[in-house]
Formats: C-alpha cells, structure tokens, sequence
C-alpha cells in the first residue's frame, strides 16, 4: 500500500482522501518513514496536486490538531500571514495599526528558520515579553485592548509542523500545493474569519517568480472558499530587503520608527500600509479607499503606536530595555555610484553568520546582533561612505558581505 500510494503519484495520478489520509496520518504516528514520506513529498513537488488533492490535504493537516473558536469576540477577526522574507517587521507594525482601527487582532507568530526571521523571535528581542499565552488569556487581552500577539498554542496543525520540518530537509519546501496546504490548514485551525496572504516573490523568499505566485494565491483562494472564509492575497518585492533594519532588536526599533512616523519613506512602509489597508478593509467591510485614510489617521495622530506600546505592557515586555551590541563594523562604499541592489538573500544570509538567526532548531540566537542599512536602492554614494553597520558579537562572522550591495 505505502509503495502503491507513492508510484501513483510519481506516476501523475490522483491521490484519494483515503489514501492521503492514511499516508499522512501514518507518518504522524510513526508507522510510515521518514524515507518514504520524502519520497511522496519528492513526487508531489514534481507533479504536483490536483485541487481535490490539496483540499483533502489541507483538511487532513486542519483535523490533525485543534481548531481554535474566537467567536465570543466581537468583530471580524482577519488574519494575515506572510510566506517570509528578510527584514519582515510587518506584523510588529500591522497588528497595532489594525487593532488601532478598531478591528481585533489575534496572531499567532512563528520563529524564523533558514534566513527569514520570525515575529516571535523579534517579540522575544523585547526584554520581558511574554510569548505564550493561554487560549483564555489571548480572549481576555483581545477583549481589553483589541490584540494579542503569541507563539502558536502547541496544538494547532501538528501534522504541517513535522512535514515542515521534513520538506526542510528534502528540498520540498517550494512545491506550491503544500505550501498552500501548510499555510491554510494553520489559519483556518486558528479561527480567522477572514485572511490576508502576504506573497513574497524574489532572490530572498521562497518562491522566485510571479507566475508562481499567482498560481499560489488562487490556490488558497480557492482553499477559502472551501471553509467560507474570504482570502485576499498581495504578491510583494522579496528581491530587496524590507525596511532598513535586518535582526531582533533592530526591527523592533524600526517598526517603532515608522509607528511613531520617524521612518516614512521605505518598501517596508508602502508594504504595510498595503497589507493593513487590505485588513481594514476586510475587518471592517469598507472600501480600500475608506480603509487607507483610516489607516494613515492612526499613524498619524500616535494612536497606532499608542496602541503598540499597550500590547508590549499588556504581555510584559519593557520597549525602554530594547538593546543593539556595542560592538559594531561598519561597510564603506569602495566606488562611487549609485545602488542598484541590494541582495535580500545574502543580506539575510549575513544576518544569520551574525548570530541574528537560526541554522538549525536548537540554535541559540543572539537578538542584539543585525545590520543596519544607511542606504538603499537607488541612493547615490561616494567611494568610503558607509553603506551599512553590523552589530556583532565575539562569534559573528562578518566575511559574507561582498555579495550584498550592486554599486554602478
Ligand atoms: N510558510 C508556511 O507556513 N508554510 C509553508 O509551506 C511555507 C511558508
């Protein structure tokens, strides 16, 4: 039977929900390898799924753990995810602007893996910050001041944690059906009413063109439809990366900047005015119009980070104890000219040599340590002018920095 199920699909044929169900279900429990689910992962990335197939899929992953109800909260709660990228402070900055705007916002983060960073780690940057909470603890906070960011309760869509883990792996992480399975079964376990994807497209996420990423957002439209839940999806720039700031406590302060409107112009601004745009929108029923002017009032008049520094108290964190290492190495211009790029991918590859994330799982990461960009695309520099600052510590290695910048 596991063989049959695997031939099948590396002969292009159909997999039932029975026999998903019972390969999946198998490998959770333990009867079926770790070689033989990297063999049927391997035949779906290259032949891919039909609709049924990722929709039994997906549901298979949403019935392997708990399904979380926030129904008693009032309000349409929508839910954002992004696919990854380098420098993604979004939901630091989304979350309270949303919130802000009178919409509850229940997220729960994950860690970075490979070079993309994770909210949680970055929460985690702020001394005392609480990242576990109880299902009654998210409900009575999102009761008292519309938001609560956490870690994902340890039992919501078990299964994709430990596919996940395998298509790490096995080089079976950009197969688009099982990211679109892996992404909809957590945001449907987690109890959104309505859901925003955030698609990252270039050298630093993990897909590289934009025909995959349309063919990734009608997927998990199509998944929504399935459960009734409306998905709206924008597909954004991962060749470059977000904002000026990469590590911990870095992007923290950095989503403060541009709550306080102390950073205005930037790729990380325009992405989060677009995706909190599209939330308020859809949590509120109005135009995207509508939505955008509501969105720059609360940035405007403070009520966004009002509504920031209200989630740091409220799970104990203390903004003022932020901190960046002492220690630091800055990179000069070696020629005049102007920025033509600035690689998402191997700056986040040096953010990681840093000590800023993770190799593997059980990596221990250093959240003073980052890069700050004093430049970015398009900006004219001289021959020694500083491009960007490293904050180190004694472990970091800083010799991965020649591939970075594109000065002509
Ligand atoms: N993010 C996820 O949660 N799952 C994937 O498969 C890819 C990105």
């Amino acid at each position: 039977m596991i063989v049959d199920i695997i031939n099948k699909k590396r002969l292009g044929k159909e997999l039932s929900y029975r026999e998903l169900d019972y390969f999946f279900n198998g490998y959770l429990n333990g009867n079926i390898k770790d070689y033989q689910m990297s063999s049927l992962l391997m035949a779906i990335c290259i032949n891919g799924m039909t609709d049924e197939e990722i929709f039994a899929l997906t549901k298979i992953f949403i019935d392997s753990g708990d399904i979380l109800e926030f129904d008693d909260i009032p309000g349409i709660k929508v839910d954002k995810h992004s696919t990854g990228g380098i420098g993604d402070k979004t939901t630091l900055i989304i979350g309270p602007i949303v919130a802000a705007c009178g919409i509850p916002v229940i997220k729960m983060s994950g860690r970075g893996l490979g070079y993309t960073g994770g909210t949680i780690d970055k929460l985690e940057s702020i001394p005392g910050f609480k990242i576990k909470l109880t299902e009654n603890q998210i409900r009575k906070q999102v009761r008292e001041i519309g938001i609560a960011l956490t870690g994902q309760t340890a039992n919501l869509a078990p299964m994709d944690k430990v596919i996940y883990a395998l298509r790490d792996v096995t080089g079976t992480v950009s197969s688009i059906p099982l990211i679109a399975s892996s992404i909809m079964s957590k945001k449907i376990a987690s109890g959104a009413d309505k859901i925003l994807i955030d698609i990252k497209v270039g050298r630093g996420a993990l897909l590289s063109n934009r025909e995959d990423a349309k063919k990734l957002s009608e997927l998990m439209i199509k998944i929504g439809e399935v459960y009734h839940r409306e998905v709206r999806t924008i597909i954004s720039d991962m060749n470059t990366p977000l904002g000026y700031k990469v590590g911990n406590s870095l992007e923290v302060i950095e989503a403060v900047e541009v709550l306080r409107r102390k950073s205005v112009d930037s790729n990380l601004v325009d992405v989060c005015v677009e995706l909190a745009t599209e939330m308020v929108s859809m949590g509120k029923n109005i135009s995207k119009k509508e939505a955008l002017d509501l969105v720059n009032s609360v940035l405007d008049d403070g009520s966004a980070y009002k509504k920031f520094v209200e989630l740091v108290n409220a799970q104990g964190g203390d903004l003022t104890k932020v901190s960046v290492s002492k220690k630091v190495k800055r990179i000069k211009s070696t020629s005049n000219g102007v920025i033509k790029k600035i690689d998402a991918l191997e700056l986040g590859k040096l953010s990681v040599a840093l000590g800023a994330g993770r190799k593997s799982k059980e990596d221990k990461i250093d959240y003073t340590v980052g890069i700050k960009l004093h430049k970015h695309i398009g900006d004219e520099v001289k021959k020694g002018e500083v491009l960007a600052t490293l904050y180190i510590n004694d472990k970091s290695d800083c010799s991965e920095i020649n591939n970075i910048f594109d000065i002509k």
